[in-house]
């Protein structure tokens, strides 16, 4: 992973879905559990959660579905999301990230993390107080490697110098959003992990579930769907998220990736993630399988290579013109 010795599986394990919620189609154990023992009996290692993930419930699970196991995991949490309203229950900051990472200890049981995430920006905490906590984390052994997320390029480039100002551990990984659908994080984030060594585990390779081809202009998205879950939720934010997810733009570009996998014989699905995998910069995919079907049909995309023909199509219908600067966490085209 980046410039470390950090081994990670070409695809990641994703645990977003684990255990009930209120506005995303989640998984109960019993299938969460059969998913992360199925990704581990394939030989592939790499896991990711967050504390924020169904409330901590992602965390819990993960970490009963890996006992016994621990030593095959490269076991990866985030923090800085809001765990209450309180001013120090998110961020980065000292206080907070040192009492998120114990409760994810706990929920996790395990002693150590392998790879320790901040999940966010925090413009009220300096960075020279972040870097130095973290690295209070990796010196006392209760982590591992450090990484981000959803950090801008020129976020990404202050957080490694201020660790080496400091004298402390850098960070080897950045997790963004990647897909056919969001390709912002070309034009300077993957340029600059590059230059700045840190490798991308990238979220979302299905833009939610679009590039399934299972949503279409003329039928509404089934219910328990991703999509029809937060169309029917009374959260007004998920509306937006939604029209994120679903939109013209993404809609054409799934019927590309439907035509493609049609003249290859094989699943949408495998030819999104097989086009993502092999994007310059990409250390591992991180799926997001919500059954043990899901986590089957993930799999079998990462046996595809894509032929030129239809990876030149692709990158055509998808390109995204240059914009502002991203944090990897858009879908729509830059502006
Ligand atoms: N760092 C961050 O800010 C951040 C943000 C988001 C995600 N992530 C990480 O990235 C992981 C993946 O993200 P994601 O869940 O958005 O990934 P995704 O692969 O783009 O979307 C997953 C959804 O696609 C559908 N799907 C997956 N496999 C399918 C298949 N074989 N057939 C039909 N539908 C299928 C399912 O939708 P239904 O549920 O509707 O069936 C599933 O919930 C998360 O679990 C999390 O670990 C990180």
């Amino acid at each position: 992973m980046g410039r470390s010795g950090l081994k990670v599986s070409r695809v990641c394990l994703g645990t977003m879905n684990f255990g009930p919620s209120d506005h995303v189609t989640g998984c109960d154990e019993a299938e969460a559990t059969r998913i992360v023992h199925a990704f581990l009996d394939r030989g592939h290692t790499f896991i990711d959660t967050a504390d924020v993930y169904t409330g901590g419930r992602s965390e819990e699970i993960v970490g009963r579905a890996v006992k016994g196991r621990r030593d095959d995991v490269v076991l990866a949490t985030k923090a800085f999301m809001p765990h209450g309203t309180g001013p120090n229950q998110r961020g980065l900051s000292r206080l907070h990230l040192t009492r998120a990472l114990e409760a994810s200890l706990r929920r996790l049981g395990t002693d150590h993390v392998d790879l320790y995430q901040c999940h966010g920006w925090d413009d009220t905490t300096p960075f020279e107080e972040t870097v130095t906590t973290l690295d209070g984390f990796v010196r006392s052994g209760k982590v591992r490697y450090l990484g981000l997320s959803n950090f801008t390029a020129a976020q990404i480039v202050e957080a490694q110098w201020a660790a080496q100002r400091a004298g402390a551990t850098p960070f080897v990984s950045l997790q963004p959003q990647y897909s056919l659908v969001a390709r912002g994080i070309e034009a300077e984030i993957l340029p600059v992990c590059a230059r700045h060594g840190l490798g991308a585990a990238v979220w979302s390779p299905l833009g939610g579930g679009v590039l399934t081809g299972r949503y279409g202009r003329e039928a509404a998205p089934a219910a328990e769907s991703r999509i029809g879950r937060l169309l029917g939720s009374s959260l007004p934010a998920a509306r937006s998220v939604a029209d994120g997810l679903l939109n013209d733009r993404t809609l054409d570009i799934a019927a590309e990736v439907v035509k493609a996998a049609a003249e290859l014989g094989v699943t949408p699905t495998a030819v999104a993630l097989a086009w993502v995998r092999d994007r310059p910069g990409v250390t591992s995919v991180i799926i997001g399988p919500r059954t043990l079907d899901q986590l089957h049909g993930n799999l079998e995309g990462f046996a595809l290579t894509l032929p030129a023909r239809q990876a030149d199509r692709l990158e055509e219908i998808s390109r995204m013109e240059k914009g502002a600067p991203d944090n990897g966490t858009t879908n729509t085209r830059a502006a």
